[in-house]
């Protein structure tokens, strides 16, 4: 059977690409029932960012989104993006929250799991894998493709291998970057068809042009399935457009068998709303196609050329960009994807803006060193391991990562208690605490106006004004619920409470241990950095400056103790704080021994490149008295 069955992606892994994952529930449902005449293979639905931006951004529960669409598809599978064991948030999650969150996507609606790793460490799929088999699913392990000398055919066919055993039923060949090239496709899927046996999956973004060259060559190379996005959520950062797939392989044996016409119909659908949220169409810029030279991906260049401005030296670009290449074989050449994308690039900018390579290093870095992420695909440089680990502690490699995250379901349920009704509640909570608590209370608390509302109007007329006492309801409800502000309109009056802004920001502010989640965050409210003059200390206390653009955290989370107080005695190399830049916590640490005399800021102050954090009195051979 040589018939080439089609992936749609444009409400996932499309709308990700090229509009930042805002797509609206309200968007896709019109739309739906004529998507599900299509005969896809199946539509990739969820996962990947969608279930964090339907909290952070669109104030829209992730799981109704999901039971939504499946109601409005019936007859075509659903597919979603697991990243493993991070699930769809940015870190570990122990094996029971995996296992529960798969098969509540299951029984919400998923048919098909695609599941990745980042560093194709197979220990980091086991959970999800084991869960997907339990509950019936369709387990579609996914090889994150990158270029590397240690990425070879073999290596990926040992991983294919192995995601095989865990009982794979599919294996796609995740081109994140646009890295593929047609030839390398054929000797892939050629190989993996006769030494795997199992349907080969081709998922390949734009990016420089060459993915729709590469999907013939899958399909004659014996490639099952291949992913494509509707036209105007195609090209560019995103997929090559169904309707020119269709097109290509029709008077082949390997048409797909779908309407051109009507593919075009739901086409015309998507333009409308893509004219209407004012969104570009994927095009495919110098920039993003240097990935065939620099191996870059696109969306990680955007990042840095954005980060860069933050730090006022979007100048630098060309230096980062060489950078990145010598950052990534001294960590053994990580594939350039979520998260590692964010913390090579990251550590590559700090290289460059502190002039001294590996002097700052993020928490990530650390971890993904320590092997905290999972096992590095090459050897890492030793000189920068030995500098970057100090005295940490390295995984042992028979260890697994995610086996160090033990947290139980119960745990998290007592945690997030009323306000979580359905398990799916709680496992919102279990990944994205911040967002889901205020999610969940938000609705809680809309809920109860309603119900203030309709007690308030039942009232006689003379009771038509606004009673002191339901100000006051009102007033403890914002208190309590964790959201900055309720606004209620009734007949044309409108009543605001609204939490004093100090105390909302204690609730939207990113909480130190979650930063890594704040992947597509929104800036926290800004207190203001305050002005400094260092003329008035005495002369022997050095000042210690951030190297960077940030928000300063005295304690590695909130509610702990901080690093470090007035008066203690620190050593060369010691944690002071935290400056959190570029969604990553990067640790500031003492230059020499010394006494802290003052500390500069409170805790979650943004801070300038230069801002004075602390204030030390270096501690000489002869003794901090001794001049
Ligand atoms: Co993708």
């Amino acid at each position: 059977m040589a018939k080439l069955h089609i992936m749609d992606t444009t409400i996932r892994d499309g709308q990700q690409s090229l509009w930042a994952t805002r797509m609206s529930i309200g968007d896709m449902l019109p739309i739906l029932p004529r998507m599900d005449r299509v005969g896809y293979w199946a539509i990739e639905a969820w996962g990947g960012a969608t279930f964090d931006t339907c909290l952070r951004f669109l104030d829209e529960n992730p799981w109704e989104r999901l039971r939504s669409i499946k109601a409005n598809t019936p007859n075509t599978p659903l597919a979603m993006l697991s990243r493993g064991q991070n699930l769809v948030g940015y870190k570990h999650y122990s094996r029971e929250i995996c296992n529960r969150f798969i098969k509540a996507a299951k029984r919400n609606g998923i048919d098909v799991f695609r599941v990745f790793d980042a560093l194709n460490d197979v220990r980091n799929i086991v959970d999800n894998a084991e869960a997907i088999k339990e509950c019936g699913g369709h387990f579609e392990g996914a090889i994150s493709y990158t270029v590397s000398p240690v990425h070879t055919l073999d290596s990926y066919l040992e991983y294919g291998q192995a995601l095989k055993e865990l009982g794979a039923d599919s294996i796609a060949i995740k081109d994140m970057a646009g890295m593929l090239t047609p030839y390398r496709t054929e000797r892939m899927v050629k190989a993996f068809s006769a030494e795997i046996g199992l349907p080969v999956h081709i998922h390949c973004h734009y990016v420089g042009g060459m993915a729709p060259a590469n999907i013939i060559k899958a399909a004659e190379a014996g490639a099952a399935i291949a992913d494509t996005a509707h036209a105007p959520l195609a090209f560019g950062n995103s997929h090559p457009a169904v309707e020119m797939i269709v097109a290509a392989l029709q008077e082949s044996r390997y048409d797909t068998g779908l309407d051109l016409d009507l593919l075009f119909e739901i086409a015309e659908y998507w333009e409308e709303i893509r004219k209407r949220g004012h969104y570009k169409r994927g095009v495919s810029s110098l920039i993003h196609m240097q990935v065939y030279s620099h191996q870059v991906p696109g969306g990680m260049m955007s990042n840095l050329v954005s980060q860069l401005e933050i730090q006022k030296a979007g100048d630098r670009l060309p230096e980062v960009m060489r950078e990145i290449p010598l950052v990534r074989a001294e960590v053994g050449y990580p594939p350039l994807v979520t998260p590692m994308s964010q913390i090579v690039g990251t550590q590559a900018v700090f290289n460059v803006l502190t002039g001294k390579r590996w002097s700052v290093v993020s928490k990530e870095m650390k971890d993904y060193i320590c092997g905290y992420y999972g096992k590095a695909p090459g050897r890492m440089d030793e000189e920068v391991v030995k500098k970057v680990v100090g005295d940490s502690q390295i995984l042992p490699p028979d260890v697994a990562p995610g086996s160090l995250v033990t947290t139980t379901y119960d745990e998290v349920a007592e945690e997030i208690g009323d306000l979580a009704k359905t398990e799916e509640d709680v496992l919102m909570y279990a990944l994205f605490p911040n967002e889901a608590r205020t999610y969940l209370s938000k609705h809680r608390t809309a809920e109860s106006v309603d119900f203030l509302l309709e007690q308030e109007s039942s009232g006689t007329k003379e009771d038509d004004y606004v009673d002191i006492n339901q100000i006051r309801e009102l007033t403890e409800l914002v208190k309590n619920s964790g959201v900055g502000e309720i606004v209620v309109e009734e007949e044309g009056m409108r009543i605001a409470v609204r939490m004093p802004s100090a105390a909302a920001a204690t609730v939207a502010a990113p909480v130190a241990t979650a930063a890594a989640s704040q992947a597509v965050a929104e800036p926290a409210p800004k207190k203001e950095a305050p002005k400094q003059d260092d003329s008035a200390r005495p002369a022997n206390w050095h000042a210690v400056r951030a190297p960077m653009v940030g928000t300063f955290y005295a304690a590695p989370a909130p509610g702990e103790e901080p690093f470090v107080k007035v008066g203690d005695e620190v050593a060369a190399r010691q944690t002071l704080c935290i400056v959190e830049a570029m969604k990553l916590m990067n640790e500031i640490e003492s230059e020499e021994m010394g006494t802290i005399r003052e500390v500069c800021l409170e805790d979650a102050t943004p801070v300038e490149y230069g801002t004075v954090l602390f204030y030390i009195e270096p501690i000489t051979s002869g003794g901090s008295d001794v001049q």
